[in-house]
């Protein structure tokens, strides 16, 4: 599909194996590790980049002169967002990231947030969680079990597991729990109606806000209370990062804990070897991680100045996409990299992205996904598909992939 006035592609999406990155990638790659692609909301009208080589995608995630800041960065992807008179070349700028909002950040200002954050995102904290874990895992298996053989995996537990954990390290109240993730369901789309995305824009600054004024009035001993009670950032500064966390857990450990299980159910082998060597679990999710990599639109950044790499000028200005799922296929670094391997050698991945604005969350990721993935196969032990393959809903049309819904059953032990 070509869908710029110089013939390049837009970036793929469209998929034939569920678990495999979309179809287009193949002549992408073919091209060599870096190619050219239509953006198709450009902030100038040029078209742009896409990384697929792990090489060069780590290079430029580590690069300083890319830049992550939203109003310097084209769309690969159509954006439903009035921006222009022509629907296919519009002149697009973000506004520049408000305080508070990091991850559009470049350093220093970045570095200041992150330092901010940190300490709540470090393996050994994300440990001290476990025993809460481990509860919030079981309660939404329970409301699995209560739905009974059949039931959808994704509503009844993958989706509400980590949202609960999340929740709860950064202590959102129980009742701003259901309209909030309704509201960051909908900017989790690829396409939205204006009226949509204004209501779901508007509510959800409406609930942080008053999320952060509780806070203020009253200390908690959580990550929104300790640093509300601090006094270093401002409310605007706290809303920003609370929506940025927001964004970023809201969906990702859900999308992956749904795949995962769809993944193994489809791979019995590898089922079967982690419930033979339940040790394997923590290279299990990593492999999983690589193999399904549900940041299917990768990661984008801006030239800042001119960049040579992979044998090609990315002119300042340009945008560049890192393609994640395909760069963890890259098969000079991952042997069969199409093969799903429990136990392979996994180093290196980039599911978690690279450089500074790696995963904030990628420790409670790991968590959540291993509690998460232990806790089911040992309860549910005959869990299987209620329908064939071919029928699960995927999520192409949503900013993570993932399967809308995976409906499962099993063996219910009389008594
Ligand atoms: C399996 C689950 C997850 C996956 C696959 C994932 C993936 C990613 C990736 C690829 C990036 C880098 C994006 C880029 O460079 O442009 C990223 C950044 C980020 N993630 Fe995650 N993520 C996951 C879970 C979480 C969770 C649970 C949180 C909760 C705090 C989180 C918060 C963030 C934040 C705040 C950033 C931006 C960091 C920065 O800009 O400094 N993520 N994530």
């Amino acid at each position: 599909m070509s869908d710029s006035a110089a013939g390049n592609p837009r970036l793929p999406v469209e998929r034939r194996c569920p678990f495999d990155p979309a179809e287009g990638y193949a002549a992408l790659t073919k091209a060599g590790p870096i190619a050219k692609i239509a953006m198709p909301v450009s902030v100038d009208g040029r078209d742009g980049w896409v990384a697929t080589g792990l090489d060069e995608v780590r290079r430029i995630l580590a690069d300083d002169r890319f830049s992550h800041r939203k109003d310097l960065i084209s769309l690969s992807i159509p954006s439903p967002i009035p921006t222009g008179d022509d629907s296919k070349q519009v002149v697009y700028r973000a506004p520049a990231p408000e305080p508070g909002a990091f991850i559009s950040m470049d350093p220093p200002e970045h570095l200041r947030y992150r330092r901010l954050l940190a300490g709540y995102f470090t393996v050994r904290r994300v440990r001290e969680l476990t025993p809460m874990v481990e509860q919030v895992a079981q309660e939404c298996l329970d409301a699995l079990a209560d739905a009974g053989p059949g039931a959808d995996l994704v509503a009844s537990f993958a989706e509400p597991f980590p949202i609960r954990v999340m929740c709860e390290l950064m202590g959102i109240p129980p009742r701003h729990r259901a309209p909030l993730a309704e509201h960051l369901a909908v900017v989790s789309r690829m396409s939205y109606t204006i009226e949509e995305l204004t209501e779901a824009v508007v509510e959800l600054g409406r609930l942080l806000t008053e999320i952060v004024q509780e806070k203020r009035e009253k200390a908690t001993p959580d990550l929104l209370g300790e640093l509300a009670a601090a006094g270093e950032l401002t409310d605007g500064e706290l809303i920003n990062i609370a929506w940025a966390l927001l964004g970023g857990g809201f969906d990702t450990s859900g999308n992956m804990l749904a795949l995962g299980v769809f993944a193994l159910l489809e791979h019995p082998d590898q089922l079967a070897r982690l419930r033979a060597e339940p040790e394997l679990l923590d290279n299990a999710v990593e492999e999983l991680l690589r193999y399904l990599t549900v940041s299917h639109l990768g990661a984008s950044r801006a030239a800042l100045s001119d960049v040579t790499i992979g044998g090609e000028t990315i002119e300042q200005g340009q945008t560049v996409v890192v393609a994640l799922p395909v760069a963890n296929r890259d098969p000079a670094r991952f042997p069969d990299p199409d093969v799903l391997d429990l136990g392979r050698n996994t180093q290196g991945h980039v599911a978690f992205g690279h450089g500074v604005h790696q995963c904030l969350g990628q420790h409670l990721a790991r968590l959540t996904l291993r509690v998460g993935y232990r806790a089911l196969f040992e309860r549910f032990g005959s869990l299987r598909l209620a329908v064939p393959a071919d029928e699960v809903p995927t999520k192409e049309d949503m900013l993570h992939y993932g399967v809308h819904r995976l409906p499962v059953t099993w063996d219910e032990t009389p008594g």
